[in-house]
């Protein structure tokens, strides 16, 4: 029988490092107004702590640590900083408007790094632990200090950073598995030991923090409850340095499913567990692999005949969950082109949207044009053409119209019609297929630097009249811009994917400018 347990036992706190330990690996960079969104749904998800970014990194990072912390209502806002005097006053400063700041200050501990990374021997880095932990203190009351690389690091150091960290005042310690190396077995251990050498130990509250190289960042961070941590840091759909962070919709849903052994519980509404994925994926243009637990495509799919079989007779044949508890709903069939404003809010809010009157009115244009092209509109339509709507709304540069010839006799010709800062131009370009022409075009009206370094194409729905969703990312200078379309012509979709990823480029170099 299924057990689920999710109002028993101890309480453990969600930490979500999406918006910084995510947003750092290669191609998930994103906007503030996308990081503004991510943090309000992790707001309303009930995440704890909402690690919004790395305030000294640039002054981007700075500006939307603090924006976010000047709109969260309820989680704590934690910016991370090295054990500089620099990295430490900035995150001070980043999120003092937070209604619940937190100062997250790290500082590598094995040996390895301590040599060479830091090239600091063992007494200076102590040192550096109580001094950086006691500046954050007097900026803030809620310091969490993080030993990088604690799983590689020597017991008895690691027992002495602990112990200096507490002093100073840390209220958090988190004990990082940075280079996703431990095993479950050896990380509970880990933490039983620090617990239990550290004569201060009870004064705070101990985290985990792992990575997924070996594929054992979930498992691994469920040992280190049942060593005694009672923080858990993780991201949505596990993205991260690397093979990515322990991912929380795993994390929350294992604690949920399996009270009986795990006897803990998490303030999470896993309802909207889904929902969280698909935007991260969005925002990012990081695909959700299929059979991705919990929020994968087929997660609670069954194909073989057994297994069908089975689930017709009794769910809890194959299903240790039930699907509407992640927040995924059976795929219908949605309004046609008759369909009103109403019924088209009533769908919005179902699927979790509130949108904005403006918003509301520009989305349900659009839907009026795609049903007038597609016979049978889904749920997954109605949410690509809002994410999409919502993606696009601070984009100086829009598709306007575009024609494009193709077929066996090239070279491809596109003659498209941008609009840019209010402004429409209009140019032809060829090139070696469609898309090459297209994005041939948009470079004849806005020169640019900037490299294609992902096109992907999938289809949101089945059947040949289904929209394409296009992800395209642009590099520049070693950063990296994320765009993205949905509509039912792929070369349309393309465009817009791309001009997304331009809009982004453009604005960035203004703010760089502007701050500059
Ligand atoms: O993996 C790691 O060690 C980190 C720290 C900065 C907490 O991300
Ligand atoms: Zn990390």
């Amino acid at each position: 029988m299924t057990v689920t347990n999710d109002t028993n036992g101890e309480r453990v706190l969600i930490f979500d490092t999406t918006l910084r330990d995510g947003e750092q690996c290669p191609g998930a960079t994103m906007t503030l107004e996308e990081k503004l969104e991510v943090a309000q749904l992790l707001d309303e998800m009930g995440v704890d702590i909402i690690e919004a970014g790395f305030p000294i990194a640039s002054n981007g990072d700075f500006e939307s640590v603090s924006a976010i912390a000047k709109v969260v209502k309820n989680a704590v806002v934690a910016g991370l900083a090295r054990a500089g005097d620099m990295d430490v006053d900035r995150a001070g400063e980043a999120v003092r408007h937070a209604a619940r700041p937190r100062i997250h200050t790290f500082l590598s501990t094995s040996p390895v790094h301590m040599k060479h990374k830091l090239q600091l021997d063992p007494e200076r880095v102590l040192e550096l632990v109580s001094r950086s932990v006691t500046r954050a203190r007097n900026l803030v009351d809620d310091v969490e200090w993080s030993a990088e690389d604690g799983t590689r690091t020597e017991p008895e150091f690691l027992y002495r950073c602990v112990e200096a960290a507490i002093n100073a005042g840390a209220t958090t310690i988190n004990i990082p598995d940075t280079v996703g190396y431990t095993t479950p077995e050896e990380y509970t251990a880990m933490f039983r030991n620090v617990r239990e050498k550290v004569p201060n130990a009870d004064k705070a509250v101990f985290s985990v923090h792992c990575h997924n190289d070996l594929g054992m960042a979930v498992a691994n961070s469920l040992a280190g409850l049942k060593g005694g941590a009672r923080q858990i840091e993780c991201t949505i759909n596990g993205i991260g340095e690397r093979a990515g962070n322990a991912a929380l919709e795993e994390i929350v849903m294992a604690i949920k499913t399996r009270g009986d052994v795990l006897p803990y519980h998490t303030n999470i509404d896993t309802t909207m567990l889904m929902r969280a994925s698909k935007l991260v994926s969005a925002v990012t243009s990081f695909p959700v692999q299929y059979n991705k637990a919990i929020v994968g495509r087929n997660a609670f799919a069954h194909e073989s005949g057994i297994h069908q079989d089975g689930m017709l007779k009794n769910a809890q044949t194959y299903e240790i969950m039930l699907p509407e508890e992640v927040g995924v709903h059976k795929s219908s069939l949605v309004m046609g082109k008759h369909s009103g404003r109403n019924a088209f809010r009533d769908k919005l809010r179902q699927l979790g949207f509130e949108l904005s009157d403006n918003q509301l009115q520009d989305a349900f244009v659009r839907f009026k044009e795609l049903a007038d092209r597609k016979k049978h509109i889904f749920d997954e339509d109605i949410e690509a053409l809002v994410d999409q709507e919502m993606g696009h709304a601070h984009d100086d540069i829009r598709v306007v119209a575009l024609t494009v010839i193709a077929g066996t006799g090239g070279p491809q010709r596109a003659t498209l019609t941008l609009n840019v800062d209010g402004r429409e131009v209009t140019k032809e370009a060829s090139g070696n297929g469609p898309v090459d022409a297209t994005f041939n075009a948009i470079h004849a009206i806005v020169p640019h630097e900037a490299k294609l370094s992902l096109y992907q194409v999938h289809a949101v729905t089945e059947g040949t009249d289904a929209q394409a969703e296009v992800s395209v990312r642009l590099e520049q200078n070693g950063r990296l811009f994320t765009g993205r379309g949905a509509e039912p012509d792929t070369l349309v979709a393309s465009a817009r994917a791309y001009v997304h990823a331009l809009s982004k480029l453009m604005q960035s170099r203004q703010r760089v400018h502007a701050a500059g």
